[in-house]
């Protein structure tokens, strides 16, 4: 097997990530809130499964990631471990979990990691909860950052436009990554931020950097697997590429079911005992 290819049988584990940002190959990873999604992707051979706390949005129809408790994620989080074997499974700290006090941050990381048996944390954010994640780190969890776009933040900048076009938030974006890598962070997400303050990121710091709308400059991507299957089809933004329509797929073969069911085509006497 080349260096250069993924290995689909070996465990995929923090240390090994930062193997692969070292050596170049790219780092695939994609969300997953239920058992039988999460042993989609692992069979497929994904690097990460992230169990998101967009789970809010695509699994409950909230409007925002805000309203999605502890307790959920920890639910999501178990049903994702039961179906994963391969993969990396790293949990969002939800909003109100970590924020305002690190004795907090890190019994909910505990939680996480004890009933749900997940393998590392992701927490939005840099130096404003530099000491949550210290706290949590100190534990032996496994830390990933994510800075950017920060969806649980919504409130606070009013839209989900592209972030640190401007000098100060950028050069305050390759500080925050700068101190995530050195507290001991294993990685970093950058959502939808210019392609070349990415790529500088990516750069500048040793830990693997996974991108979602952050261009092709860095170490990995992450996508919603919702959006990129077509299963939400309302969300379009440019950095998304659909690789299936499984919405109207989906659509199809209901239609087709209803059709069957009404005209009594369904079940046929070999459907039957
Ligand atoms: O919750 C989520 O799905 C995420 C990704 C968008 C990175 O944080």
């Amino acid at each position: 097997m080349s260096t250069n290819t993924t290995d689909n049988t070996r465990k995929v584990t923090t240390r090994r990530l930062v193997e692969m940002k070292k050596r170049g190959e790219k780092i695939s990873m994609l969300t997953a809130y239920d058992f039988s999604s999460a042993k989609i992707l692992d069979e497929a051979g994904i690097d990460v499964i992230l169990v998101g706390d967009s789970a809010s949005n695509v699994m409950a129809g909230n409007t925002t990631t805000l309203p999605i408790t502890l307790d959920q994620m920890i639910y999501h989080a178990k049903s994702v471990m039961k179906g994963t074997q391969r993969a990396l499974v790293v949990v969002d700290m939800p909003f109100g979990s970590y924020q305002g006090n690190s004795k907090e941050a890190l019994a909910s990381a505990i939680r996480i990691m004890k009933e749900s048996h997940a393998e590392a944390v992701k927490i939005e954010g840099g130096s404003e909860i530099k000491e949550s994640i210290q706290r949590i780190l100190c534990a032996g969890i496994p830390v990933m950052g994510h800075l950017g776009l920060t969806p649980q933040s919504i409130n606070k900048f009013g839209t989900y436009n592209v972030r640190a076009r401007e000098e100060a938030e950028a050069a305050k974006l390759i500080e925050d990554a700068k101190m995530l890598e050195e507290i001991g962070c294993f990685g970093i997400v950058l959502e939808k931020i210019p392609a070349e303050l990415a790529r500088k990121v990516a750069e500048e710091v040793n830990i693997p950097i996974i991108g979602i709308g952050a261009g092709g400059g860095v170490d990995g991507q992450v996508l919603v697997m919702h959006d990129m299957l077509g299963i939400n089809k309302d969300f379009s933004p440019r950095f998304l590429r659909r690789y299936a329509n499984l919405a109207e797929i989906m659509n199809d073969a209901v239609q087709n079911y209803i059709a069957d069911v009404k005209s009594g085509d369904f079940p046929s006497p070999k459907e039957s005992y």
